[in-house]
C-alpha cells in the first residue's frame, strides 16, 4: 500500500517518544492525542496568532495585568532570583517582569518547541543584554533537571493558563515536579483561567477567522512529519465546547468521512463523525486552584484578579 510505504521511508526521522504516544493515543477506544504535539514551529506561530484575536481574552487579560503584578513583585521579592519559565513560547510576557525586576540576572525558559524557543531567546538577548538566558528544550510532563544547580533561589513563571491543559490530577503531579525542580525557597507565579459564562469560553476557542481550527488541525501535520503519518487535515473538522461537568474546554477533531490513516506501520480506522480528543483547557475558581496547589506542596502568597474576573494570577511559595 503506497501510504504505508511512504510512511516507512520516513521512519528514520521518527521521534520514538512521539510515535509511541501518538500510537497509544490513537489506539484508545476514544481516540486522543497529547496537546503538547500542537507545538512545532508552525503550531507556535498559530498560537501567537490566536493571542492577537479579539475573542481570545486570556492572553490580553493576563498581559494587561502583568505590569501591575511585576510592580507588586518588586516590593515582595527583594533577593536575587533566577526565573524558570515553563512553556515559554515567544517570551513576550517575561519582558514585563524583567522590566520591573532588575534583580533577575538569569532566565531559564523551558519549551518543547525547540527552534521557536531558540529564536525567541536570541531576540530577547538583544533587548536585555545584562541577562543570561539558558534555553531548555524539554517536555515538562516529565521531571526537568535544571542544567546547573546554583545557589540562587528560583522564581518559577508559568503564564497562559497552560496548567489548564493538564487534568486536575496531572496538574498536581506537574506542580509537585516543578516544586522539586525549582528547589528550596522557590516561588511560582502562575496564570490560571477562571470559570465564567460558557459563551465567553466558547467564543475564545471558536474564533471567526478559524485560526484555532488551523492550530488544532496542525497537530496532524506535525505527526505526519515526525511520525510518518498520512493524515489529510482537510478531512477533519475543528470542534471545541465547554464541558461544565469537568469544568473544561475540550478540543476535538472530527473525521469528515470514513477513512483509514497510517502512522508508520500502524493503521487507524475512523468512522464518519468519529473524534480525536486533542486538548483540555481546565478552568478553576481561585479557591479551587489554591486547593490543588496545596496538594502539591505550594501555599498561596497573593493573587491578582482582573476587574471582570476573567483571569487569575497566583503567587505561590514552596513548602505548604
Ligand atoms: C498555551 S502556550 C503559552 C505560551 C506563553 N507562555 C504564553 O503565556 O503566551 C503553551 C506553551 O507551552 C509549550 N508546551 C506545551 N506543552 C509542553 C510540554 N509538555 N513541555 C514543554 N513545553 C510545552 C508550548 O510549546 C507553548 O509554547
Amino acid at each position: 500500500m503506497p501510504a504505508a510505504q511512504s510512511a516507512r521511508a520516513s521512519a528514520t526521522k521518527t521521534d520514538d517518544t512521539l510515535l509511541r504516544e501518538v500510537v497509544e493515543g490513537l489506539s484508545q477506544v476514544h481516540k486522543q492525542l497529547p496537546s503538547k504535539y500542537f507545538y512545532d514551529s508552525a503550531g507556535s506561530r498559530y498560537f501567537d496568532e490566536i493571542c492577537q484575536l479579539e475573542e481570545y481574552y486570556p492572553y490580553r487579560t493576563e498581559l494587561a495585568m502583568l505590569p501591575g503584578i511585576a510592580d507588586d513583585l518588586s516590593h515582595l521579592i527583594r533577593d536575587q532570583r533566577d526565573v524558570v519559565e515553563f512553556g515559554a513560547g515567544s517570551l513576550v510576557k517575561i519582558r514585563l517582569l524583567l522590566q520591573h525586576l532588575p534583580q533577575i540576572k538569569r532566565l531559564l525558559p523551558i519549551d518543547i518547541a525547540g527552534d521557536h524557543l531558540r529564536e525567541a531567546a536570541a531576540e530577547l538577548r538583544r533587548e536585555f543584554e545584562h541577562l543570561e538566558i539558558v534555553p531548555i528544550v524539554a517536555d515538562f510532563t516529565r521531571q526537568v533537571e535544571l542544567p546547573d544547580r546554583n545557589k540562587v533561589k528560583k522564581l518559577g513563571f508559568f503564564p497562559g493558563s497552560t496548567i489548564g491543559n493538564f487534568t486536575p490530577l496531572q496538574a498536581v503531579a506537574f506542580l509537585d515536579r516543578a516544586r522539586r525542580s525549582l528547589g528550596a525557597g522557590a516561588l511560582l507565579l502562575i496564570g490560571v483561567d477562571t470559570k465564567k459564562a460558557p459563551e465567553i469560553l466558547h467564543r475564545a476557542y471558536n474564533d471567526k477567522l478559524g485560526v484555532t481550527a488551523k492550530f488544532n488541525r496542525n497537530i496532524l501535520t506535525h505527526i505526519n512529519r515526525e511520525a510518518g503519518g498520512d493524515f489529510d487535515e482537510d478531512k477533519f473538522d475543528h470542534y471545541a465546547f465547554y464541558n461544565p461537568t469537568q469544568g473544561r474546554i475540550e478540543m476535538h477533531l472530527i473525521s469528515r468521512e470514513q477513512q483509514v490513516v497510517t502512522v508508520e506501520d500502524y493503521q487507524f480506522a475512523f468512522s464518519k463523525g468519529e473524534n480525536i480528543h486533542t486538548e483540555n483547557s481546565h478552568k478553576y475558581t481561585p479557591e479551587e486552584f489554591l486547593t490543588l496547589a496545596a496538594e502539591a506542596g505550594w501555599r498561596g502568597v497573593r493573587k491578582w484578579l482582573d476587574d471582570e474576573e476573567l483571569f487569575c494570577v497566583h503567587l505561590l511559595q514552596a513548602g505548604g
